[in-house]
């Protein structure tokens, strides 16, 4: 996608040349629209056509007094920028079916008093999220999917005030963009084609285009590291494991990395503790942690910060089997500590702790962990927003920050000591399950056992990585409260 900001010529947004010009309405009294938009707007809403509604969206073919042959209104509550996204997406959904290339952008907002233009590099940045979003189309195992929007060019019509900050933000929101695309692209694809194998090609591939160190590591590196419960998952398929390792180095050595650890459980059929058949096979999304990593580097790829930032992959399936572990077996962590594994449905966990403990040689500033770890998780928050788990008060402080920066929000949920009481074993140091109540806090008191280390703090994002219904697929979060989490560090 051609992402432009401009700054219009003496003839203003009416003399833009583009298929379409998109003007965001922001609240019911817009300022300073110049006269032959601000009598479209007037005629449309007096005519019963347009209401300043958030929502609301109206075409105009070949508008009078305008150079572009089309217009569309798109209302939204305020000119925040997450209003902005959400009408932006309402247009830019309408403007799929037709000839539209080249689309020209605008915001229409209420007088500031301060006279600073509402748009800035977060508009932007939502720009950029929005188009991507309208033109994301799966076809790597449809072929047959019908052509997305035919758009190529997205320009975003600014002052000269904002030229600079919009450009930067766009050049951020298509970096961004970019990670969530790729994101969005490993989690769809289906088990039998994002295998652990894949998911280590895909670091590969990121790692020549963009210079990252790329280790891989298979079973018998693994086993030597002693990554018991690591392998415990992945011994009941026949599918190779890979624990895979990116660095990213834009600052100098001395600098403390941070570390973002994904779980990448390319199929989770449960195990020996077999899932219900109803919805299986969402469980290839079970590596939206993984997928997230990768997103995040592309974008690091992208953007270049001057920060250090490791990831780690942990890539297995989950599968009942002959060899696979079953209910009551103890493993051996790499940590040393022992593991009863009282339900084979709760892997991720046993993948992520060998992952974190490895995380202990970078001697990390901080350790972020990704994983669609518990469908308690999406029952607390639901799609909306990521569970995020952390002792770190100041940490959690910035996580969550970026999240609401990032439009890709996040919720605090607690730890409280006792919650870990609920994972003792008669047999091992920790068992791999408490009780259903509070599931997606213990699968975190879990993690906490192996991250003494380090600061450290987990994402669930199991509700959030994926949507269902008639929009089926994944969603390519949290790539961006994590980009601007790594952003935030680099400054
Ligand atoms: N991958 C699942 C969690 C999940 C559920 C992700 C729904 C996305 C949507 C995880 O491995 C799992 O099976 N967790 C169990 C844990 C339980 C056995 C303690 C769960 O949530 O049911
Ligand atoms: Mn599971
Ligand atoms: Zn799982």
């Amino acid at each position: 996608m051609d992402l432009r900001s401009l700054v219009p010529g003496a003839a203003g947004m009416a003399g833009v040349a583009a298929d379409a010009l998109v003007l965001v309405v922001a609240g019911s009294e817009p300022q300073a629209l110049e006269p032959a938009l601000a009598g479209l707007l007037a005629e449309s809403v007096k005519a019963g056509d347009f209401e300043f509604k958030p929502g609301r969206s109206l075409y105009l073919h070949r508008p009078a007094g305008l150079k572009a042959p089309r217009l569309v209104l798109a209302a939204a509550a305020d000119a925040s920028p997450k209003a902005f996204k959400t009408a932006l997406a309402t247009a830019l959904s309408g403007l799929k079916s037709l000839g539209v290339r080249h689309a020209a952008v605008a915001l229409a907002a209420p007088a500031a008093a301060d006279g600073v233009p509402a748009l800035d590099d977060r508009h932007a940045e939502a720009l950029a999220a929005a188009v991507a979003d309208a033109t994301y189309v799966y076809r790597h195992t449809k072929p047959s999917a019908p052509e997305g929007a035919k758009l190529q060019r997205v320009t975003l019509l600014c002052d000269k005030a904002n030229a600079s900050v919009v450009k930067r933000g766009l050049a951020r929101g298509q970096g961004i963009a970019d990670g969530v695309t790729l994101a969005r692209e490993c989690a769809n694809r289906p088990g039998n084609f994002c295998t652990p194998t894949f998911l280590a090609e895909q670091a590969q591939a990121l790692g020549a285009q963009y210079g990252f160190k790329i280790e891989v590591l298979g079973r018998k590196e693994v086993e030597k590291l002693g990554m018991g419960a690591f392998i415990g998952v992945a011994q009941g398929s026949e599918e190779p494991l890979r624990f895979i390792v990116l660095r990213y180095e834009g600052a100098p050595r001395t600098s403390a990395p941070l570390v973002l650890v994904g779980k990448g459980i390319t199929f989770d059929s449960g195990g020996i503790s077999i899932k219900p058949a109803a919805e299986m096979d969402e469980m290839k999304y079970d590596m939206g942690g993984a997928a997230s990593v990768l997103g995040t580097f592309k974008a690091l790829g992208e953007i270049k910060p001057k920060v250090n930032v490791v990831g780690l992959i942990a890539a297995c399936e989950n599968l009942p089997s002959g060899r696979a572990t079953k209910p009551g077996d103890v493993l051996r962590s790499m940590s040393g500590q022992t593991i009863e594994v009282l339900n084979t449905d709760a892997e991720g966990r046993l993948v992520l702790c060998d992952a974190l403990t490895y995380a202990e040689r970078f001697k990390p500033a901080a350790v972020v962990d990704i994983a669609t770890l518990t469908g308690a998780c999406v029952i607390a928050l639901g799609a909306q927003r990521s569970g995020l788990f952390s002792p770190d008060e100041e940490l959690a402080a910035r996580l969550l920050q970026a999240g609401e920066a990032a439009l890709d929000p996040a919720w605090r949920m607690p730890m409280d000591d006792e919650y870990d009481e609920a994972l003792k074993s008669n047999f091992a140091d920790v068992a791999n399950v408490g009780p259903r109540g509070g599931g997606a806090i213990t699968a975190a008191m879990f993690l906490k056992r192996f991250t003494k280390a380090y600061r450290w703090a987990h994402l669930d994002i199991a509700g959030t990585a994926w949507k269902g219904g008639a929009a089926k697929g994944a969603t390519g979060r949290p790539v961006p409260l994590l980009t601007h989490f790594v952003l935030a560090h680099a400054r």
